[in-house]
């Protein structure tokens, strides 16, 4: 391992700006209140002492050292590796926080918080008169989660299945796991305006290297807004995540795999909690939902 002095508080601060920086030129996005909320959480204080695992191509390597300096990169760095449970890639994150743009004062559920790194930068989006509800449904890392957020006062960590759990009205619904259907829940408890991120995912392609090619084609994260009593759906990116206990089901899995083996997931405008629309006007159909082109 290197050995040589650590980068220090205030170099870590200036490095912290140009990360967040470079994770918002990746994400190909300019939203200065993310790009802050990135500079102003420290990664380090999430996921514990390094060195770290960083995913790479060939498989997890290493931090050279245990200096916070290597987790200011937008890479993926492993959380539980053996499972291939990660902290997730910032600009992947960014994406999904600027598309659904957290207000200060607004209540957010982060389902699959892990150890807590973006139920921070959350927390942060929306301030100390808002509140976040993270569920973690690992128990030793919903143990380490409570502890990172001792002192936080907006923020309240629950161990359990976040697809059936139940929560206040929320504003914004994060979910971090891949799901094969939106859970009921997520949808009921949106309050008129509030936006999901749901990231479906098939059964291929998880926990193995993935090219772009078979990303697109395994996983595709949707922002849902709710208007009325309609959600509107729009596809914000491709994503290769973790399994979501709790909302995965065989049939909307075959439907989603078949979905993505057509194409045109791009073109869908709406999700419907029923599933007699006409075949044509369907990207995926799966029993008591579909997501349609109009
Ligand atoms: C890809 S990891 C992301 C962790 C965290 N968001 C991060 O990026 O550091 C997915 C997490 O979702 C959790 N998870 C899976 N299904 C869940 C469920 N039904 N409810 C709550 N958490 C769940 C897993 O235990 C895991 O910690």
């Amino acid at each position: 391992m290197e050995e040589g002095v650590r980068t220090g508080t205030k170099e870590l601060e200036i490095v912290r700006r140009a990360y967040a920086k470079q994770v918002m030129a990746a994400a190909d996005i300019d939203d200065p209140r993310v790009e802050a909320a990135f500079a102003a959480v420290r990664r380090e204080d999430f996921l514990g002492p390094g060195p770290w695992p960083i995913l790479r191509w060939r498989g997890y390597a290493p931090s050279p050292s245990d200096d916070p300096v290597y987790l200011y990169t937008d890479e993926v760095i492993g959380i539980l590796p053996k499972r291939h449970l990660n902290n997730g890639q910032p600009s992947l994150h960014a994406i999904l926080l600027a598309g659904t743009a957290p207000q200060p004062g607004e209540h957010v559920v982060h389902v699959g918080a892990g150890v807590g790194y973006y139920t921070a930068i959350l927390a942060e989006l929306v301030g100390p008169s808002g509140a976040v509800t993270a569920i973690e449904f690992d128990q030793g890392l919903a143990a380490r989660a409570a502890t990172n957020f001792l002192m936080f006062t907006n923020v309240r960590v629950v161990h359990g299945d976040g697809a059936a759990t139940q929560f206040d009205p929320a504003d914004v619904v994060y979910i971090n796991a891949g799901a094969t259907h939106p859970a009921a829940s997520w949808l009921d408890g949106l309050k008129e305006g509030g936006r999901l991120i749901l990231p479906l995912t098939t059964n291929e392609g998880f926990g193995q290297p993935v090219s772009s090619r078979n990303i697109q084609r395994h996983g595709a994260v949707y922002l849902i807004q709710r208007r009325g009593s309609e959600f509107l759906a729009r596809r914000i990116s491709a994503v290769a995540i973790f399994p979501c206990e709790g909302a995965r089901d065989a049939e909307s899995e075959r439907a989603l795999a078949a979905a993505f083996e057509k194409g045109g997931g791009e073109r869908v405008t709406r999700l419907y909690r029923r599933d007699d629309l006409p075949e044509e006007q369907c990207w995926l159909r799966a029993p008591g939902w579909c997501l349609a082109y109009c």
